[in-house]
């Protein structure tokens, strides 16, 4: 089980949730990892606790990908520390919804500055460090089924989640002459602190008691029940381990059945 041994890692938003089980499961496969994430303190605890008694190890470094200045320190604290980055994981993002006749321009900028900008320039400033190494690397985008197809009241996630599926393809274009392999996963309801959100949005806008969208989406999935962060690291581990070396500009569902293409 070291599908990445000697490999390093930068995952952004990994202090909770689906960044955190990748971080975790990266280094149980033998990589050490950067955990970057907003909450500085939420990142250096699971630093500390998923890094513990392992051979390989994690740091915490502060981001906000939304931010350039944040971005450059981020990347170049991480490459100095973990002697260079093999693997980036855009996994920071935030969920947003309303009514369109709602959408607010603020709520839109920060979704689109994070989730869209965050992830263009954090590959951007990955990969110029890449290039120049000249060792390739991996870039993983998270999108979502959100990104396949529009929803009622989910109208700027889902355009955020559209974007990143169509900058992978052209980053998987352009990148893969220096070796660089830029993929994306689409997971579908994965259950969390995220969803925790989510469900409580729909309450209010649906008008239903907590936790009955999260029952209802979980029925509604093929499999059977909602996803958890723990599904989905069989894929971040297989995109960025050797045998994944000849896929290019790909967007994997990983969602239970729930979206095919
Ligand atoms: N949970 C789901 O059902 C689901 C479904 C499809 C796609 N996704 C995607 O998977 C990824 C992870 O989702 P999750 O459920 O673990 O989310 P989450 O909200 O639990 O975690 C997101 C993390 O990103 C961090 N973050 C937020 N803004 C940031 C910023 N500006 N800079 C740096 N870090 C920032 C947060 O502090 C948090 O630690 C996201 O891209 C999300 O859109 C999630």
């Amino acid at each position: 089980m070291t599908r990445l041994a000697g490999k390093t890692a930068l995952i952004t938003g990994a202090a909770r949730g689906i960044g955190r089980s990748f971080a975790e499961a990266y280094i149980r496969e033998g990589a050490t990892v950067a955990i970057a994430d907003i909450n500085l303190e939420a990142a250096q605890l699971a630093a500390s606790e998923i890094g513990r008694g392992t051979g390989a190890g994690a740091i915490a470094v502060q981001v906000d990908v939304a931010d350039q200045a944040s971005i450059d320190a981020c990347v170049a604290q991480a490459e100095a520390e973990l002697g260079g980055i093999d693997i980036l994981i855009n996994n920071a993002a935030i969920f947003t919804a309303a009514p369109l006749v709602e959408i607010s321009r603020a709520d839109y900028d920060r979704a689109f500055a994070i989730n869209v900008s965050g992830t263009l320039f954090m590959m951007q400033a990955v990969a110029q460090r890449m290039i120049a190494r000249g060792q390739g690397g991996r870039i993983i985008n998270m999108a979502s089924q959100a990104g396949r197809r529009g929803e009622p009241l989910v109208a700027v996630y889902c355009a955020t989640k559209a974007a990143v599926i169509s900058l992978t393809q052209s980053a998987g274009l352009n990148l893969i002459q220096h070796g660089i392999n830029v993929n994306a996963i689409a997971p579908g309801v994965v259950d969390g602190e995220h969803w925790d959100g989510v469900d409580a949005f729909f309450a209010k806008y649906e008008n239903l008691a907590p936790g009955e969208k999260k029952r209802q989406v979980g029925a509604s999935v093929p499999f059977g029940r909602m996803g958890t962060a723990e599904d989905l690291t069989g894929m971040a581990i297989f995109l960025a381990s050797s045998e994944a070396e000849y896929i290019v500009a790909q967007c994997y569902n990983v969602d239970g059945g729930n979206w095919m293409n």
